[in-house]
């Protein structure tokens, strides 16, 4: 991995600051699609233009219920990327067949409930530890990378590295909540929960990455956290891109529309 190196505020050379990998989760691209059927927008398309706008990887969810991501876009997604394919998925059965039948770069384990809008917290690694070691071990006989979506939480942090997992990934969603409250003391208690627990983390030989509900005004505080060295961000990204294209898909739209007005005209003047 490329490493910056950063110098001291005394001029001296300090530890090499790892470089920051971006994950983008595309899950909410099939969402928009799904509420039309069909194929647009397509995922895959724009896992893409992700990948062109400086993503580092792509992150898919293929949840139990599909509400969103589908067999199929795990199928070309895993055949067509040029980057690295995160597979978030929850510890079943079903799962783990596909995961071994598609063998992405790594798997993100994470809590599922059915009613639930998006994955609410992170999983209870103690209390699953039993069936999440024989999981863990399935997924890294195949050489599947596997992370595990946790609460920045010392006991969780043990028990991830009890179960073998490669890496975890704190879930940084209360820290963002408390931030769209403008809770100041909630968001230092978070920073500093996140900072303690990274540190613990890579002290145990974990990988760290960090993600859940990351906007433009709450990454700063988590990429500034030197062990962390991946953030997976979806919901806003894909939210922002709409403004991003809005006014420029009108525009295609407009002159289209114009064009074939103008033919008409001189349809009929002829
Ligand atoms: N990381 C994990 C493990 C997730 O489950 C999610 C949400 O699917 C994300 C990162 C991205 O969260 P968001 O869409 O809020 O950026």
């Amino acid at each position: 991995m490329a490493a910056n190196r950063k110098v001291s505020e005394t001029g001296q050379a300090s530890t090499p600051v790892r470089a920051l990998r971006l994950g983008v989760n595309i899950d909410h691209v099939a969402t928009l699609r799904n509420a039309r059927g069909g194929m647009h927008p397509d995922p895959l398309r724009a896992a893409h233009l992700a990948i062109e706008g400086g993503a580092d990887g792509i992150t898919a969810h293929l949840r139990e219920d599909r509400r969103h991501i589908s067999d199929t876009d795990i199928t070309r997604l895993k055949n067509e990327l040029t980057r690295p394919l995160n597979l978030e998925m929850a510890a079943t059965d079903e799962m783990l067949q596909i995961a071994l039948r598609h063998v992405p770069n790594a798997c993100c384990l994470v809590p599922e409930r059915r009613e639930e809008r998006t994955t609410e917290g992170g999983l209870d690694v103690q209390g699953a530890a039993k069936t999440l070691k024989p999981f863990v071990a399935k997924l890294k006989d195949a050489g599947i990378r596997v992370s595990l979506f946790i609460e920045p939480d010392i006991k969780t942090i043990e028990a991830s590295s009890d179960v073998g997992a490669d890496i975890v990934e704190l879930h940084t969603g209360r820290y963002c909540n408390l931030a769209l409250e403008h809770d100041a003391a909630g968001v230092a208690f978070e920073i500093e929960r996140h900072r303690k627990a990274a540190s613990a983390a890579a002290s145990v030989g974990l990988e760290v990455h960090a993600g859940h509900g990351l906007t433009y005004n709450t990454v700063q505080p988590i990429a500034r956290i030197p062990e962390i060295v991946e953030l997976n961000i979806g919901h806003f990204l894909i939210g922002e891109a709409i403004f991003g294209g809005l006014s420029m898909a009108v525009r295609r739209m407009r002159v289209l529309m114009d064009e074939a007005r103008e033919a008409l005209s001189a349809q009929r003047g002829r």
